[in-house]
């Protein structure tokens, strides 16, 4: 980074923001397998957010990768990269007071965990989308598994690239033990519990 950069203060201010919206802001990030859910889930999160006027969006790991990550492969480091630069996107929707719904597999425990120092203290919520391997493959929305099983898609998470199970999680959801309207329902139970609507 370049010694000659200097951080511009702004007047309006993330709690001004805040105070604003009626709500507080900050970063749920959803991570686990592909298949697990994470997408659906966050999704009806946030339309339950916007059903009760709240800033909300959602940051989504295939669409984040159509963009602004579209050079990041699925190799250790680009994989390392692409959440580094989603934790940096995250933080600044956070600082101007939205909730942000992160979801992405992010399989390294260093990484998610690097995010949630970047932020203020209680602005990280981490979600584990728990589903067994077996269960996403059965599952297969997108036909990924057929294809990677096919020999097409190499260094896929859970078959020859690894996942880090979070072992801080504020919360799991069990996808295959609860429908995913049980599991929104529960992440929206955990922000009026942690106060943040
Ligand atoms: S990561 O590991 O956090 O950087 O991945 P992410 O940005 O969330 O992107 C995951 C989606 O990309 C598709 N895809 C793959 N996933 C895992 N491994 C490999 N090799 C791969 N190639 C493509 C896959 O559809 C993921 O979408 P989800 O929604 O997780 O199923």
């Amino acid at each position: 980074m370049s010694s000659n950069l200097t951080w511009h203060q702004t007047t309006i201010k993330k709690e001004d923001y805040r105070k604003k919206n009626a709500h507080s802001s900050g970063v749920i990030w959803l991570t686990g397998l592909s298949g697990s859910g994470k997408s659906t889930i966050a999704n009806i999160v946030n339309q339950k957010l916007y059903e009760k006027s709240l800033q909300s969006y959602v940051l989504d790991g295939d669409n984040v990768r159509h963009g602004l990550n579209n050079d990041l492969g699925f190799n250790d480091s680009d994989r390392q990269e692409n959440i580094r630069r989603v934790g940096e996107v995250a933080k600044l929707f956070a600082d101007s007071g939205t909730i942000v719904l992160a979801s992405f597999i992010s399989p390294f425990q260093s990484d998610r965990d690097q995010i949630r120092q970047s932020l203020d203290e209680g602005e990280f919520i981490e979600v584990f989308v728990s589903c067994p391997l077996g269960e996403c493959e059965d599952r297969d929305p997108k036909g990924i598994y057929k294809k990677v099983r096919n020999g097409v898609i190499p260094s896929f998470t859970g078959i020859d690239s690894p996942y880090e199970e979070p072992s801080n999680s504020e919360i799991v959801v069990y996808t295959n033990q609860e429908s995913e309207e049980e599991s929104a329902d529960r992440i929206i139970q955990l922000l009026k519990d942690k106060r943040w609507i």
